[in-house]
């Protein structure tokens, strides 16, 4: 059915539909981040209920935020961008909207069985084998319509954000793939088809390359087109891009192993992680200054237009997680950072700082665009400036909290006395965190009601937009 705002030239409705979900998504996996945030300070919260429980609303945070937020920005930014910048629309409308309705089918499947207890147990793959099968029909059918509108392009050349989308999409077909091999044995539970050590190595090798491809390189495919957008001047280096796209995926799929520091998989194999992790601080912080850099002469309009401020606070966090990513994968620091709190605030400087406020800086770009209105055309810069403030305080909230917590953990965990024996029990330890665990619930609070603003905002431009349609007519 064809509405008011579709575009003769382009399918914008898939990418409505999206950019309307990554709201509505983002809004779900937070509120239950917020919730499990709660639990770890007031453990009364589980209910006791096992559907309740923290370790069954975990995963359905993680999966939330990552494939159905994340994941909807990633969509929606994805056909906007290859659509406008090779000219052309998107190779076929029914497989744009076979994806989204097939991507949504995935995420309700997905909130179901998780609080049912249903799960594989690989970390960020928890989804059992008949979901899985449906993610790669609905992956496959992504990377079809994706490539296959660069090859009917009418610009000759491929910009470059499209480079880092088309890596994302197939090297995270391979991964997910690779890794959820498994023998089923009734219509919800499977067994993996690796075992021991190898298991674990498949399984980090999907893990970690979940947050290089999924979570870095699709964002760093929409940091490379609204930066200079929403700047109004040409990218910095467009050599340096270059540069940074064929490092940062060489690089990537050679440091799962940092997630199994002092385990049973081979030294050298931990060591080999551990130099490509920290190598890979260049590309990424070529990428990082290549954006910052993008708004040479463009610094003054910080002061005005919050979307930017989103779009740029995003980049010193990406800046900031990817140096102590490689800090984190010394196998020294390891030894204390590993299993503590300070790999969540590594993790939520990443997720909230970097993927969340890129995402949300690119929906403030797109949204009245998609909705027929003026680009900027947003129904209030004012709460979209709130919405900004609320994020970057709750984001620095959450991960101060968390470093604390999570080098006191460590050195609490390692505390000897004379005799050898342990000064600290594991319990003391607990206690001890649980002001941090309090601070972290403020600041994840903050962040989730600038999405409820955000909602807000998007709901009144939709609206603005809908009455200046029916005013036309
Ligand atoms: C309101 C915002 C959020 C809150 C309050 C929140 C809270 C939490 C909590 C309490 C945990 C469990 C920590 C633990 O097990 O000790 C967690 C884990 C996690 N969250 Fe969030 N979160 C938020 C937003 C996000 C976003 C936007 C993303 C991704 C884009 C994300 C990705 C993750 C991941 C990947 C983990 C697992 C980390 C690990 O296993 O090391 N979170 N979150
Ligand atoms: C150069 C870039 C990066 C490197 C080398 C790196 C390295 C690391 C290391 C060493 C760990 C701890 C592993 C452990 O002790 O178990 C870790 C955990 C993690 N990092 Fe990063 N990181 C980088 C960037 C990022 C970014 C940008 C994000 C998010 C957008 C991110 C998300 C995560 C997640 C989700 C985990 C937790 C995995 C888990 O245990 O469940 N990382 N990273």
């Amino acid at each position: 059915m064809s509405t008011a705002f579709d575009h003769p030239e382009y399918n914008y409705k898939v990418v409505r539909q999206f950019a309307i979900m990554t709201v509505v998504w983002g809004i779900v996996g937070m509120a239950v981040g917020v919730l499990i945030a709660a639990q770890l300070a007031w453990p009364a919260l589980n209910f006791d209920t096992p559907w309740f429980s923290f370790g069954r609303l975990r995963p359905l945070h993680t999966n939330t935020v990552i494939f159905a937020f994340g994941g909807s920005a990633l969509f929606a930014t994805s056909y906007y961008i290859v659509q406008r910048t090779c000219q052309t629309r998107l190779f076929s409308d029914t497989m744009a909207s076979f994806t989204f309705w097939g991507w949504q089918a995935v995420i309700i499947c997905a909130a179901i069985t998780l609080p049912m207890g249903l799960t594989s147990t690989k970390e960020y793959a928890e989804l059992e084998w008949p979901i899985d099968i449906l993610i790669a029909i609905v992956w496959v059918t992504y990377c079809v319509n994706f490539i296959g509108t660069i090859m009917k392009r009418k610009e000759k050349h491929i910009y470059v954000a499209n480079w880092f989308f088309a890596a994302f999409m197939i090297m995270v077909a391979v991964l997910h793939v690779g890794n959820n091999i498994a023998i089923p044995v009734t219509m919800f539970k499977s067994y993996s088809a690796y075992a021991g050590t190898v298991d674990a190595m498949v399984q980090w090798w999907w893990g970690h390359n979940a947050v290089g491809f999924f979570l870095t390189a699709g964002f760093l495919g929409i940091m490379y087109y609204f930066v200079p957008k929403q700047a109004e001047r040409p990218v910095y280096s467009y050599r340096l891009s270059i540069v940074h796209f064929w490092a940062l995926i060489s690089l990537y799929v050679w440091a799962g192993s940092h997630h199994l520091h002092y385990s049973s998989l081979p030294d050298w194999a931990q060591t080999a992680g551990m130099v490509m992790s920290l190598v890979l601080l260049a590309p990424s912080w070529g990428g990082m200054i290549n954006g910052m850099m993008t708004l040479s002469g463009a610094w003054h309009k910080l002061r005005t237009d919050p979307i930017l401020r989103f779009l740029v606070v995003s980049l010193s966090f990406y800046g900031m997680s990817t140096f102590e990513g490689p800090m984190m994968a010394i196998k020294t620091v390891n030894a204390l950072s590993h299993n503590t709190d300070w790999t969540i605030g590594h993790v939520h400087s990443g997720a909230l700082g970097w993927v969340a406020m890129v995402s949300i800086g690119a929906m403030y770009h797109l949204i009245p665009i998609l909705f027929g209105l003026k680009p900027g055309a947003m129904h209030s810069t004012k709460l979209i400036n709130v919405h900004f403030w609320l994020a970057t305080i709750g984001t620095v909230l959450y991960i101060a909290a968390m470093w604390v917590n999570g080098i006191m953990q460590g050195l609490m965990w390692r505390a000897v006395n004379a005799d050898g024996t342990l000064t600290y029990s594991f319990v003391q330890s607990v206690e001890a965190s649980i002001p941090g665990y309090i601070v972290r619930v403020i600041g994840g609070a903050l962040f989730l009601t600038g999405m409820l603003i955000m909602a807000y905002n998007v709901y009144k431009t939709v609206n603005r937009s809908e009455n200046a349609v029916t005013a036309q007519a």
